[in-house]
């Protein structure tokens, strides 16, 4: 199978079967020309990066609750902002948060920059968040690699090298396949199939929509993958 089919069998579950999430705009809505708000994909990816998806919700509604735009969260007190943070851990996160809304308010016009470059010179922005941002708020092509994506490559191509080494041999395959239609669709079509069917532990290949093309699955070593190296 060609790379772009692959991603089309991808979108195409993904218009079936994504999740719904607070941050998120359904590909139903994308497809009627809505754009998610940046200031909210930010918001959701910050809060994402050490965090479960179940334990951000609440956190992410309360915040876009008491401050609906990226000027809002700035003029907010410090302590009100590390008081709303508190028990989702990682304090540096917010310390950023705030940071970072700052310079958007101050430097950017309330403007988020739309380019993985831009967005990685923000504060508590690194590559992975930036290209997330890039790619589900401007819908552009960026390559977008965390430990999901890098477990679902890892199978689809039975990538043997464990990790940390084989990094770059799953970005280039991550890579291979970003399409230019609907790349921000695609992005979070990814992180659902490693969320809910491509799972760490018994994945459900039975009904993966890359059953066919996977190559771990064939060899029958999904669950096997990635491997580590030992610590
Ligand atoms: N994990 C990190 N970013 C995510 C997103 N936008 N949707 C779901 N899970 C995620």
């Amino acid at each position: 199978m060609r790379e772009m089919a692959r991603a089309e069998v991808l979108l195409d579950w993904y218009d079936r079967h994504a999740r719904d999430l607070p941050w998120r705009v359904s590909p139903a809505r994308r497809k009627a020309g809505e754009m998610p708000d940046p200031y909210r994909v930010w918001l959701s990816e910050v809060m994402l990066q050490q965090t479960t998806v179940a334990a951000v919700k609440s956190y992410y509604e309360r915040f876009t609750a008491l401050w609906p735009t990226v000027g809002d969260l700035a003029a907010a007190p410090d302590a009100q902002v590390m008081g709303e943070w508190a028990g989702l851990g990682y304090y540096a996160r917010a310390r950023n948060l705030l940071k970072c809304a700052r310079v958007v308010t101050k430097e950017h016009d309330g403007v988020f920059p739309t380019t993985r470059d831009g967005l990685q010179a923000l504060p508590g922005i690194g590559p992975y968040t930036a290209a997330a941002i890039s790619a589900i708020a401007y819908d552009r092509p960026e390559v977008v690699v965390d430990g999901n994506v890098e477990r679902v490559m890892a199978r689809l191509h039975a990538v043997q090298t464990p990790l940390p080494a084989a990094k770059s041999e799953l970005t280039e395959a991550a890579a291979a396949l970003t399409p230019d239609i609907r790349p921000g669709d695609y992005a979070q079509a990814v992180m659902d199939l490693g969320a809910t069917i491509c799972t760490p532990k018994n994945p459900a290949c039975g009904i993966c929509p890359w059953r066919g093309p996977c190559a771990a699955r064939a060899q029958g070593i999904a669950a096997d993958l990635p491997r580590k190296s030992p610590k």
